[in-house]
């Protein structure tokens, strides 16, 4: 873990939030490349839910949550953690952390019970300051796809099976935030709630938990490094009839990489209530079977609340998973090491890197400036100019950041056009014309 925080940090990954300022526990920032490889993850999330399939919308919804919307989907009752405080050097552990039954600070058995301690951050709302002003920053995206269920459906006309897709910025106030960018207090979750008529269930579970692990595969993360935990009943959450975690093997240990789970009509059903009582309250609901519920009605004309298979993914658990398998320290023949990031090219932060061989010469500069904006246009993401006049100091440096493809530009090129690329995982390099390095590059990055 020590050598990905330091790569992280040294190339602009991932910095601490406000460390000018001593930081803020829980909170990163993701720097000029770690927006591009996490943009570059959360892209290749939309391309496989909403583009790749044809029952799939997508949708992003507000991070202030109405409290009712938590009320009811019982995250104000049951969204906590064990918390105990050591009566002697005020330390706060959660429950599950504290081994032997001793402060980890300062060794101390003199502890408190354990009480549950609720994970949502309250956020003041409006300029009014009172204890009914109030909103929730959300625990989760998936609530306000379940209250959108119903605009969704009336938009699109989709019918079940279906699913609707978020990805964004969640809030949960961890008692000890730790590992990294694994377990933070802000983060971004890729979520997908896929409604199925009930019955249909388990099938579409077992069938998102392969969909799941090929997805994982295809971003460099092998299926043979990832296990199955069947969540045993205790441990599920308040709504899961059935969970399959993703288990991965990140640097600090075993934890969750993803969860599938089976959240039934809990949510939907629960928002339902709500409605139901709002309308009769307000006396305007007419039809009983109505539909300001949360439900569609199934091919005999019959309401029904759909059951819904959730695939549930932290962001930046998938970064660190990521980053951790493409982390290679290689022997070289010279003795010497070299560190690369073997990202797939479709997630590395740069595509393309253009060296001229010399710095200061002005011919080769300016056909490296030209040759750079006939390679922007075939839209790859970032390419980017290296004046070091150093070429193995180059190759280094994109070695580390995961840049799949190095050009040269050479004197050779100011006579016919050739450069010269550099494959960053072969360091194979080859000699190609204009045409053949169009090709190269398309071929390469959508590899
Ligand atoms: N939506 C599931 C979770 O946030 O854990």
């Amino acid at each position: 873990m020590d050598e990905l925080v330091a790569l992280c940090k040294r190339r602009g990954f991932i910095f601490q939030s406000a460390d000018i300022y001593g930081g803020l526990q829980g909170a990163y920032d993701f720097g000029p490349l770690g927006v591009e490889l996490k943009n570059n993850i959360k892209q290749s999330w939309w391309d496989s839910m909403i583009y790749e399939s044809d029952n799939i919308e997508g949708l992003d919804s507000s991070i202030l949550t109405n409290p009712l919307v938590l009320r009811y989907s019982g995250h104000e009752d049951t969204f906590s953690d064990p918390l105990v405080d050591c009566k002697e050097c005020k330390s706060r552990f959660r429950e599950d952390q504290i081994i032997d039954k001793k402060c980890s600070n300062c060794g101390s058995d003199n502890l408190t019970e354990a009480r549950p301690f609720n994970l949502m951050f309250k956020t003041g709302v409006g300029p009014i300051e009172d204890q009914d002003s109030y909103a929730y920053l959300r625990p989760e995206t998936a609530q306000q796809i379940f209250t959108n269920f119903k605009n969704i459906i009336d938009s699109t006309s989709k019918s079940i099976p279906f699913g609707i897709a978020q990805i964004g910025k969640a809030f949960r106030n961890e008692i000890t935030p730790r590992n990294f960018i694994f377990r933070v207090r802000e983060f971004e979750q890729m979520e997908l709630e896929y409604f199925v008529y009930p019955g249909d269930d388990d099938e579409a579970h077992d069938s998102w938990v392969q969909k799941r692990l090929s997805w994982w595969c295809e971003q460099g993360v092998p299926i043979e490094n990832i296990e199955l935990y069947d969540v045993p009943k205790e441990e599920l959450a308040h709504y899961s009839k059935k969970t399959i975690d993703l288990m991965y093997k990140f640097p600090h240990g075993i934890e969750e990489l993803e969860g599938i789970a089976n959240r039934t009509d809990f949510d939907l059903g629960s928002h339902s209530k709500k409605q139901d009582e709002l309308n009769i309250k307000a006396n305007v609901l007419n039809n009983k079977d109505s539909n300001s519920k949360l439900a569609v009605q199934d091919e005999t004309g019959k309401w029904v609340v759909p059951y819904v298979i959730e695939p549930s993914a932290g962001v930046e658990r998938g970064f660190l998973a990521i980053l951790n398998e493409a982390f290679t320290v290689e022997d070289l023949n010279d003795g010497k090491q070299r560190t690369v990031l073997k990202l797939k090219p479709h997630l590395s932060p740069v595509k393309v890197a253009v060296i001229p061989l010399k710095k200061n010469d002005d011919q080769m500069v300016n056909h490296t400036r030209s040759l750079i904006q006939e390679i922007k246009k075939l839209k790859i993401g970032r390419v980017i100019f290296e004046n070091t006049g150093n070429i193995g100091k180059s190759y280094r440096k994109h070695d580390e950041i995961g840049t799949p493809i190095c050009i040269t530009v050479d004197f050779e090129t100011l006579e016919n056009g050739t450069v010269t690329i550099r494959d960053r995982d072969s360091m194979n390099q080859t000699r190609v014309d204009s045409e053949g390095l169009k090709e190269y590059i398309n071929n390469k990055i959508k590899s």
